[in-house]
């Protein structure tokens, strides 16, 4: 297929790109951008089947990228050093980072959500386990991937924050007619993703005077079997009037990741379809 971005400053021919989560909704589309733009792609999620599966459609699509697959685990240091070792090993450098694993409330048709309970009760082990892998995740997912970074001098850091970590979730959203107990989007997950926009601030700053650049990039509700009642009041609360498209982010992953985004570091990329600005 033809390489879109050759010779232009978001041309990833031959970078290694390492991503988390890349079985994810998001994951995959960052894992196809990167391809289309000539990356080879280390991918890591805690779903193997849906890796293998990752991983063939990209060799179908995009035959010149080399793919590699493992058994991600962010909480687990050893398992994070391990795929880091995997891109030493095969291809002794990381240009990119893409850190998309999380734990992400769905409220989507046929989602679970009776343990999204108003704030007073929300169980305290579900706090636990968001912190560990959004937050604890992030520290040691970017820690090991930093060891072979800070060897070139040089790498772009992704984060993935969400408008509620800008601005507190509109609960009304989650309201459903009818509904005896409302669900909640949990306060968890806005405290995760403002930790994502402390840590990208971190790094960034920590790797001054390097080519280690370390940015968020901050996408809101993508579309994904809703049903009509949430899709219109999410809609409601944007300019854009939509949810966006799953493959809308593709463009901003392919931008961070490149020489495009050269001069930037330590920043917010947010594509909310305008619902941090109402
Ligand atoms: N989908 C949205 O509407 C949306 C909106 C704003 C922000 N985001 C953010 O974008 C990122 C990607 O979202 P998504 O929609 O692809 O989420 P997703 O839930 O579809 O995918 C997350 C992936 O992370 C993996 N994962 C979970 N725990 C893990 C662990 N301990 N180790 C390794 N992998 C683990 C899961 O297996 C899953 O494949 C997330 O950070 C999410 O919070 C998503």
């Amino acid at each position: 297929m033809n390489q879109p971005y050759k010779d232009t400053p978001f041309d990833l021919t031959d970078r290694v790109v390492l991503i988390s989560g890349a079985a994810g909704l998001l994951g995959k589309e960052f894992a196809l951008a990167a391809a289309s733009a000539g990356a080879h792609l280390v991918l890591g999620d805690l779903k193997r089947d849906d890796l293998e599966s990752l991983k063939s459609e990209i060799a179908s699509v995009y035959p010149n990228t080399k793919t590699w697959i493992q058994v991600l685990d962010v909480t687990d240091t050893d398992s994070c050093r391990s795929i880091v070792q995997l891109c030493e090993i095969r291809f002794n450098r990381i240009d990119a980072v893409i850190h998309s694993a999380a734990i992400d409330p769905k409220f989507e048709r046929g989602s679970d959500t009776t343990s999204f309970s108003k704030f007073t009760k929300f169980p305290k082990e579900l706090w636990q386990s968001s912190l560990d892998v959004n937050l604890t995740g992030a520290f040691l997912f970017t820690q090991a991937a930093c060891e072979v970074m800070e060897k070139s001098g040089k790498g772009s850091i992704i984060f993935l924050g969400s408008n509620y970590g800008l601005v507190g979730p509109d609960q009304r959203i989650y309201k459903k007619a009818g509904q005896e107990n409302q669900t909640y989007k949990p306060a968890v997950y806005s405290v995760c993703k403002a930790g994502l926009l402390g840590l990208t601030k971190f790094l960034a700053a920590y790797y001054m005077n390097t080519a280690i650049r370390v940015n968020l990039l901050t996408p809101s509700g993508v579309w994904n079997q809703h049903d009509d009642e949430f899709i219109k009041n999410y809609s409601s609360r944007t300019i854009l009037g939509r949810m966006s498209e799953k493959n809308e982010y593709r463009g901003a992953a392919i931008f961070l990741a490149s020489d495009a985004s050269s001069y930037m570091t330590g920043a917010n990329l947010v594509m909310d379809g305008g619902w941090t600005a109402l």
